[in-house]
């Protein structure tokens, strides 16, 4: 049902193959306004190359193209307009959707391959940031979106659970630490103590000496070391499984950064191998002077190793153990220096595959303008927002629909759904203002919008006692009404593959709220319930963009309540 497909087909023959159908397909346009058509065909190009006027050669092909699916044509200066047969597209897509069900909208370009997403990433004791639920949200739609153009997912969250950080940690939990407090409350206690090392040390920089005294007893194996930091690590990661469990996402792996601890001797000595390695500042670095960035630290003077050294390390294993077809980072953009650095000395070592890894980054969450911040203590934690958000929609349902029956389910899909859609809506890039009052809004663009359209149709659904297994329907009408919810029907599968290929899931956000908003427009010009010749085409039609808003919310992480 690629009909710009189709119209390049047919123009690349009546143009006797002169240009390439990929090369039209290029040129083909979508009108704004449809008052010009479904499709137009801009005809410059082709002025310069048969160096005859632009309308001239659009009036040619108007007269020359006979094809059913377009039943009228129009040629307006140099463009060659071109409008789509109503009823028999219509048939078409909503017997295809009908067929299809949630399957409508997949691709099979993937071909299998692997995608290997390093998502969420949080670090060790430390508060779950905005950034890693950014990470978490857009990582896991990635998936998602990338699954359904037939590659195969591989959710990996890189945790931050090494580094200098947790010797300081150790040091503070022996000075101060209370194995209760630490229980009760993890993360908060954990950061507690981190922070009042920093305050302390400040005073008495001998705390830093031991802070170093720790980690080199935990990078040495030292039992008492591995023992408080497997301990750390068990704590936080139950705590960050409840968000986990609440977004309802979950991973393929948990590699963190220790995991690597074993595998970078490998990367330092195949570096010195191909002697990219060289001495700088007393430390080990490699220099990317030609790739115009900072030489990239591998190894400290004292034989510590870095973050981006397990990144190589990280890399290396990922290929040789998924042989991804694409490896993506949802990280930060204050990352892609980093980044950078990491794909250029992978490539200098001669990894041709480093191609394939792709730094997608994103914009940072805003509260009245300014940088969410974690440190200091000024944290907004996320679970608080989730429990907060869900709380919301808890009283919304109670205001609107006090007899819904599953209260609780829906008011957890409603408000962690509008926390998703919220973070989603937007070009990844752009940075977000955080406000629950606008995600959890019943108008414009937000989750509950598009939830509420999507129950509102499966209740017309309910009344109208409509059954799936229905034979064909009969479209006696020409579908004008219809056509602009039809035409937002056809557009599905080419906004998964934009989301695909720009790794935007807010392509697949903006689609849903469109295809809302021209259903609840149809829904108010035309009483669908009505006993009519057109009720049961009428109806499918309300079923097709029932099955569409719940795959494209799926598509985003995002539940749909038949009722709310
Ligand atoms: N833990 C890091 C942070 O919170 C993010 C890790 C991203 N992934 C990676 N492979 N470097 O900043």
């Amino acid at each position: 049902m690629d009909f710009k497909k189709e119209l390049a087909a047919i123009l690349f023959e009546l143009l006797d193959q002169e240009i390439s159908a990929a090369e039209l397909e290029q040129l083909i346009e979508k009108p704004k306004n449809t008052s010009h058509g479904d499709l137009a065909f801009p005809c410059f190009t082709l002025a310069k190359l048969k160096r005859k006027s632009p309308n001239m050669i659009a009036q040619e092909l108007s007269e020359k193209i006979q094809s059913t699916i377009f039943e009228q044509t129009e040629v307006v200066g140099a463009y060659l307009n071109l409008f789509l047969n109503k009823k028999l597209v219509s048939e078409k897509v909503i017997s295809e959707i009908v067929a299809q069900t949630n399957h409508f909208g997949a691709h099979e370009f993937g071909g299998g391959g692997n995608v290997t997403i390093d998502m969420s990433s949080p670090n060790i004791a430390k508060p779950f940031s905005m950034g890693h639920l950014r990470s978490t949200v857009i990582g896991n739609s990635l998936a998602l979106i990338v699954e359904k153009c037939g590659y195969k997912p591989i959710k990996i969250n890189h945790l931050g659970d090494w580094g200098t950080q947790f010797g300081k940690l150790i040091t503070a939990y022996k000075l101060w630490g209370d194995v209760e407090k630490v229980k009760q409350n993890p993360i908060k206690e954990l950061l507690a103590l981190y922070i009042k090392f920093h305050d302390v040390a400040e005073s008495d920089p001998s705390l830093e000496d031991q802070g170093r005294g720790w980690f080199k007893r935990l990078e040495d194996g030292d039992e008492e070391a591995l023992m408080l930091w497997q301990w750390f690590r068990d704590e936080s990661l139950k705590e960050f499984s409840r968000i986990y469990e609440l977004m309802n996402v979950q991973f393929d792996s948990y590699a963190g950064e220790a995991f690597y601890n074993d595998k970078m001797d490998r990367v330092v000595r195949l570096l010195e191998e191909q002697q990219l390695l060289v001495e700088s500042d007393q430390a080990q670095v490699v220099e990317l002077t030609e790739e115009q960035l900072p030489p990239c630290l591998i190894k400290k003077s004292d034989g510590a190793t870095l973050y981006a050294t397990r990144d190589l390390a990280a890399a290396l294993y990922r290929k040789e153990n998924y042989n991804f077809a694409k490896s993506l980072y949802v990280v930060g953009h204050e990352q892609s220096l980093h980044f950078k650095q990491l794909i250029a000395v992978l490539s200098k070592m001669g990894y041709t595959w480093a191609e394939t890894m792709v730094h997608v980054p994103f914009g940072m969450m805003l509260k009245d303008g300014k940088k969410m911040s974690t440190r200091k203590g000024k944290v907004v934690l996320l679970e608080e927002v989730l429990t907060e958000s869900i709380t919301m929609a808890r009283h919304n349902i109670e205001e609107k629909n006090p007899n819904l029956e599953n209260k609780d389910e829906v008011a957890k899909q409603v408000g962690v759904g509008a926390v998703i859609f919220h973070d989603l809506k937007n070009n990844r890039m752009n940075d977000i203002e955080f406000s629950l009052e606008e995600m959890l809004r019943f108008e414009g663009e937000t989750g509950p919008y598009v939830q509420y359209t999507f129950a509102r149709a499966c209740s017309i659904l309910r009344k109208g006692n409509w059954q799936e297994d229905v034979p064909p329907v009969d479209f006696h009408t020409a579908w004008e009404k219809e056509w602009k919810v039809i035409s937002m029907l056809i557009e599905f599968p080419n906004a998964i593959q934009r989301a695909c290929a720009n790794l935007d899931p807010s392509q697949v956000a903006k689609y849903v709220v469109d295809l809302s908003q021209a259903f609840n427009k149809y829904y108010t010009q035309v009483k669908v319930l009505e006993e009519s010749a057109e009720q049961p085409a009428r109806l499918a039609l309300v079923y097709c963009v029932t099955v569409v808003l719940k795959e494209g919310l799926r598509l985003l992480g995002v539940e749909a309540p038949e009722e709310m």
